[in-house]
């Protein structure tokens, strides 16, 4: 539970320091505790920096912008409690501590007196009624802190545009997927885009990759002028299957991307060594795969060049599009920074066709504040799966439906999907009607999208893409999901196939 501690609860803490049960609660992690800035002046006429220094610790800081600011002086209500009010809601706090929840009755927002907030961290907790597929603003008290340095320095300096935010990202990312460099770009899909075009790949080319994976890995492809060549997918991994590639390689052939889907890495020992025996380069499609891991080594680094999506909904997401392009040759790194701008290199001379590639600062602030979250974030998930694991194999759910296994660790699960068979729709509409967020990725196979028809597909082309397409049922497994969350997932599945 996020509290925000008003101030007469503040200066109380102050005076009974060892005593104070807020304070306590908060020393013991049984909530997170968060002071508003303004009241530090007023803490600090009760008492001395030391002292306030002392009791800050462990508590965070939220400053309320110049705009809540006004609000609360334009008020009715006092100044104090309607600043405090704005800031819980607008941090997505969970309520107010304070020695008078009276003052704040009129108020939008939960206030317990410090005795009230034991009584509801001892009670049962309340049944689950809802359970989002993603909820992105619930962790934003975590990153808050991180992120408003980040960004209002980029704001100071003025320097949007890539800059040394996005090159301080870059160096990180390099480092987190163990290559040697990295280079920022607009979104996931123009990591694609850019790493054809900085390969040289159009016209006449083909480019071998999944029918089963997001429009974007085969709409770059046939961006750049070059075709498409859809192998078809394994049925346990749901990535692409290296016999097939096989069948796929021909003269024309340029390249292959392997989608390391739902957060799980597609084989990559025999796809390299196809792509070595033949001549070709691999683009890693790892949008969904930040912080996964084949045979040891991260996605990104195993390929040619390896492509990351910051879309807000993957586990490393900015606050807008963004993406990178990761990769171990000196050369691709010269080519994708001169691509990023246009072309040019110098400024207004322009060597080759690029575009406008660029990472705004903002969304490289937002994706470094939450890098430092990654590892913790990515091993709430990796435990969410293990829980559902059991759950369902507890409540002999297992004959119904069939589970992600972990083939290649470290699975990351941007995505928890399990094969319904073909109670899959009916499935969906009974969690969305219990309040269960889920999601189908993707219910059409790209061979049978319409703007692919000049490709000539039909139905029956790709049988384990279209199978899994008509099968799969993506279920809530953020970090911010929890065991009584899962366990409700798991009923509501239970109920569904087996009656009351
Ligand atoms: C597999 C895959 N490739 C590419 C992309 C494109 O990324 P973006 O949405 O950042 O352009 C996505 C994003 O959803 C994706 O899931």
């Amino acid at each position: 539970m996020q509290i925000l501690l008003d101030i007469d609860c503040l200066i109380q803490a102050l005076k009974n320091r060892a005593d104070s049960t807020v304070l306590n609660l908060c020393r013991q992690k049984r909530c997170k505790g968060w002071v508003a800035s303004t009241s530090i002046p007023v803490i600090l006429a009760e008492a001395g920096e030391q002292d306030v220094q002392s009791l800050l610790q462990g508590l965070a800081v939220l400053t309320p912008t110049a705009h809540d600011i006004n609000q609360a002086l334009g008020s009715e209500k006092p100044f104090a409690k309607d600043l405090a009010a704005r800031l819980v809601e607008a941090s997505g706090l969970d309520a107010v501590v304070t020695l008078s929840p009276e003052n704040f009755s009129e108020l939008k927002v939960d206030a317990l007196t410090p005795g009230q907030l034991q009584v509801k961290l001892d009670a049962p907790s309340e049944p689950v009624q809802e359970v989002r597929l993603l909820d992105i603003t619930a962790s934003y008290h975590q990153i808050i802190n991180e992120v408003e340095k980040e960004m209002a320095e980029t704001v100071r300096s003025g320097y949007f545009i890539l800059g040394p935010k996005v090159s301080r990202l870059e160096e990180r990312m390099a480092d987190y997927c163990q290559t040697k460099y990295s280079v920022g770009v607009s979104s996931g899909t123009d990591a694609l885009l850019i790493a054809l075009m900085a390969l040289g790949i159009g016209p006449g080319d083909e480019v071998i990759t999944s029918p089963y994976t997001f429009f974007a890995t085969a709409g770059s492809i046939v961006r750049t002028g070059a075709k498409p060549v859809f192998a078809d997918i394994n049925d346990i991994t749901f990535n692409i299957k290296p016999e097939h590639i096989e069948r796929c390689i021909t003269s024309k052939t340029k390249a292959i991307i392997p989608v390391h889907l739902y957060g799980q890495c597609a084989d990559m020992d025999p796809i390299r060594q196809l792509a070595e025996k033949n001549g070709l380069a691999v683009i890693e499609d790892a949008a969904q795969a930040i912080g996964s891991e084949y045979k040891g080594k991260p996605a990104g680094s195993m390929g040619d060049l390896g492509c990351f999506s910051f879309f807000p909904a993957k586990n490393l997401g900015g606050f807008g599009d963004g993406g990178l392009v990761t990769t171990n040759s000196k050369e691709l790194y010269e080519q994708l920074k001169i691509i990023r701008v246009h072309g040019s290199d110098p400024k207004y001379y322009h060597k080759v066709m690029g575009g406008n590639f660029r990472l705004d600062a903002l969304q490289a602030d937002v994706v470094s504040a939450k890098l430092n979250f990654l590892e913790e974030w990515t091993e709430k998930r990796r435990k969410n799966a293990q829980t559902y694991h059991q759950l369902f194999k507890d409540s002999a759910m297992t004959p119904f439906i069939q589970l992600p296994p972990e083939v290649f660790p470290r699975h990351v699960y941007n995505q928890y999907v399990i094969r319904a068979g073909i109670r899959r729709d009916e499935l969906r509409t009974f969690l969305n009607e219990k309040r269960i967020g889920c999601e189908i990725y993707y219910p059409i196979p790209l061979h049978l999208q319409e703007c692919f028809k000049d490709l000539g597909h039909k139905s029956g082309d790709f049988p384990e893409s279209e199978k899994a397409a008509g099968e799969t049922l993506a279920l809530p497994i953020s970090h911010e999901v929890n065991r009584a969350q899962q366990e409700y997932v798991v009923a509501m599945i239970q109920q569904f196939f087996l009656g009351e």
